[in-house]
């Protein structure tokens, strides 16, 4: 069968991130018989620029109608003064909430090549392997009501809403203990219920949710402590859930555990499984054009998505192979160099995965 698959490069460096992937996605239909269908579209701002908004359409039909889709980055400066509902940002979060993609899935592993790449001390961090979900088309993000304006007084005012209902938070609970069933068998969940009425309800219904899953040991923590925490003692975690915008915060957070926020994919999932995967770095703009991005986050981006929503396994585990390959030859870009190992750009660390595979469908 032939799977369709929707390639959306955005801004900044994504187009010479999303280059790499293609390139490995070429080598695994060439060399490992994948059979895909692939389509390109605009999004972010370079949609913006050609169409006048930053989620065409026909951009949307077509990733309604994927198995999934990867997705690079969006944004940059020349965008950010465009009104608020044009912004490229947008773009991506009307996808998410377009295509239903309320779970997000963001592994944080540290590869042993770069325990030394990592902030913290490598007995904290070497062995690390977490799994946040986040939850990410609800909450502040989308809550209504959410205005930018003038009070009648003159003064200027703000506001955004916190809104979750049962059911929201029972279907991510629900992926959240199922994916710690399937590894470690802890899930901590994070909010604010100290404080919250949101989080007072997300975590009765977590509690309840629980009843399903007896074989997975829960706790609660507040968002602050898991803060610190997740810097703290990280090996502590098997698998995080959480609110959309504490989501946000501690899953950047947790990726400098790992070395670099250029080494780390993400998955977001409906409830057939259908996907949007998407390095959880942004467009880098400071970078663009000057092809020394980190290609990896995006490699392993499609790797998840071979995996979760194409069903792809033995594919999917090659191309992380192939990752892990490119980094024991010592090949490092620029965010993850060490004194020892050797600088490469985008294009080279993309060859290196290729190379990697071609050598893995000769063996
Ligand atoms: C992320 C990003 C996005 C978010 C931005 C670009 C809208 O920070 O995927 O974590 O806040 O969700
Ligand atoms: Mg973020």
């Amino acid at each position: 069968m032939s799977h369709k698959i929707l390639i959306l490069s955005g801004d900044g460096i994504g187009p010479e991130i999303m280059a790499e992937a293609e390139k490995a996605l070429s080598m695994l239909i060439q060399e490992f018989g994948l059979r895909v269908e692939i389509e390109h579209g605009l999004v972010g701002g370079a949609a913006l620029d050609a169409t006048g908004g930053p989620l065409p359409e026909t951009t949307l039909a077509l990733a309604r109608s994927a198995d999934a889709v990867l997705f690079g980055a969006i944004g940059g400066p020349q965008w950010d003064t465009a009104p608020r509902e044009l912004r490229p940002e947008r773009g991506l979060l009307g996808l998410r909430s377009g295509m239903g993609v309320f779970a997000n899935l963001r592994p944080v592993q540290i590869f042993p090549e770069l325990v030394s790449a990592s902030a913290l001390k490598p007995e904290v961090v070497s062995g690390l392997d977490i799994l946040i979900v986040r939850e990410l088309t609800g909450g502040i993000y989308f809550g209504q009501p959410r205005e930018l304006t003038r009070g009648a007084d003159g003064r200027r005012f703000g506001v955004n809403t916190l809104r979750y209902n049962e059911d929201e938070i029972r279907r991510i609970a629900r992926v959240a203990f199922a994916a710690a069933r399937g590894r470690g068998r802890r899930l901590c969940s994070v909010d604010k219920a100290n404080v919250l009425e949101t989080s007072e309800l997300w975590r009765q219904v977590v509690v309840e949710t629980a009843a399903e899953f007896p074989e997975v040991q829960l706790e609660h923590m507040y968002v602050d402590n898991a803060a610190m925490q997740l810097v703290r003692s990280p090996k502590q975690f098997d698998v995080m859930v959480t609110d959309n915008m504490f989501g946000d915060i501690l899953s950047d957070l947790a990726s400098m555990l790992s070395g670099s926020i250029g080494m780390l994919p993400s998955a977001s999932l409906d409830e057939r499984r259908r996907g949007l995967y998407e390095p959880i770095h942004g467009s880098a703009p400071d970078i663009a054009g000057r092809g020394v991005a980190n290609p990896l986050a995006t490699v392993l981006s499609l790797a998840l998505l071979l995996r979760h929503s194409l069903g792809e396994q033995v594919c999917a585990v090659f191309l992380e192979q192939a990752v892990r390959a490119a980094l024991q030859q010592g090949l490092r870009t620029a965010d993850i160099h060490s004194p020892g190992t050797t600088c490469v750009g985008t294009g080279a660390m993309g060859d290196a995965v290729v190379a990697a595979l071609r050598r893995a469908a000769a063996a």
